[in-house]
């Protein structure tokens, strides 16, 4: 990896398998860059927003809303995505309506499925390389991307379309899109997993993926909610025995010597992912929260200051 800190690069792309914290770490990266005086945006992907309600605002839907001082959140669809391109392209609002009536738009969507990938993925580039008064609109753009699969498929569109469509609008689109991904110094591609078996085996078949398919610069593998080893050996088999005593000692003991070997696991997963991915390793604790919100991202943010 070139010597570019995480937070240098223009379009840090954030993927992982479901559920191990993808949209915290960008939120809280949203955060980071915000706090370092840059222009913020981070887009999400035709989801249920989760980005900007976990940064305590509401959801700003289709178009960019800042929910922290220079931190600004937008969720991208296919269907808005579409909208805009077609606008750009057909110039006014109204005709676009009259040419691309929705039911229209939703049978393009559905008949041609790359096409929803590249609208999508063309208007966050877009917002990328977009200037206003002769500067980048953006210092920062944090992809909270789709899941594994589903991101490789979004982002493998450029590639593909070099790869099959000739030449014309659509392959210099395809091409500046291309180009901007696989630039070291504008893009880097971080994934997140969980210290456990499934989620290290999916991120394991992802950085292959991004590296023999995507070609898109590697950032970081961030270790999510790893639980903190308390005990020793020799304490876990002492916490073993006391498990027989009366409560509340023993169910306690049994409680504390559980935790402990999820420690263990986390730590064997934490080394096999280190030994198959030749990436930077940032550890982000396990944080005990009741609600998972704005202080819990801002301990997340205060974690990984040190390593981007
Ligand atoms: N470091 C952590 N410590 C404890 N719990 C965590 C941590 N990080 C995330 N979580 C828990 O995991 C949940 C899912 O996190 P998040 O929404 O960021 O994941 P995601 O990968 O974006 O999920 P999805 O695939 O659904 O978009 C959070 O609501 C929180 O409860
Ligand atoms: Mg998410």
């Amino acid at each position: 990896m070139p010597g570019l800190a995480l937070l240098d690069h223009r379009l840090l792309i954030i993927t992982g398998k479901g559920g191990v914290g993808k949209s915290t770490i960008s939120a809280a990266l949203g955060l980071l860059g915000a706090r370092r005086g840059k222009r913020v945006l981070v887009c999400e992907v035709n989801a249920k927003e989760r980005v900007a309600p976990l940064l305590g605002a509401p959801a700003s839907g289709s178009s960019a809303r800042e929910v922290v001082p220079g931190l600004f959140t937008v969720d991208v669809t296919p269907r808005d995505a579409m909208r805009e391109y077609g606008t750009m392209v057909l110039r006014f609002r109204s005709i676009y309506d009259a040419v691309f009536e929705n039911r229209l738009v939703r049978f393009f969507l559905r008949a041609i499925p790359s096409l929803a990938e590249l609208v999508v993925l063309g208007k966050i580039l877009h917002e990328v390389r977009a200037e206003e008064h002769g500067r980048p609109r953006w210092d920062l753009v944090v992809l909270d991307a789709p899941a594994t699969g589903h991101a490789v498929q979004l982002l493998r569109v450029p590639a593909a379309l070099l790869d099959t469509v000739p030449p014309g609008p659509l392959r210099r689109d395809a091409q500046w899109m291309h180009d901007l991904l696989v630039d070291p110094l504008t893009t880097a591609l971080s994934i997140v997993t969980l210290p456990e078996e499934m989620p290290v085996n999916e991120a394991i078949d992802l950085d292959s993926a991004v590296r023999d398919v995507l070609g898109i610069p590697r950032g970081a593998l961030v270790v999510n909610a790893m639980p903190e080893a308390i005990f020793s050996e020799e304490e876990r088999a002492r916490l073993g025995e006391l498990e027989r005593e009366p409560p509340p000692l023993g169910p306690a003991a049994r409680a504390a010597w559980l935790q402990a070997l999820r420690a263990e696991q986390a730590a064997r997963s934490l080394t096999r992912a280190r030994a198959a991915l030749d990436l930077p390793t940032i550890l982000v604790p396990l944080l005990a929260r009741e609600r998972w919100d704005r202080a819990a991202v801002e301990d997340v943010a205060a974690v990984l200051a040190g390593s981007v």
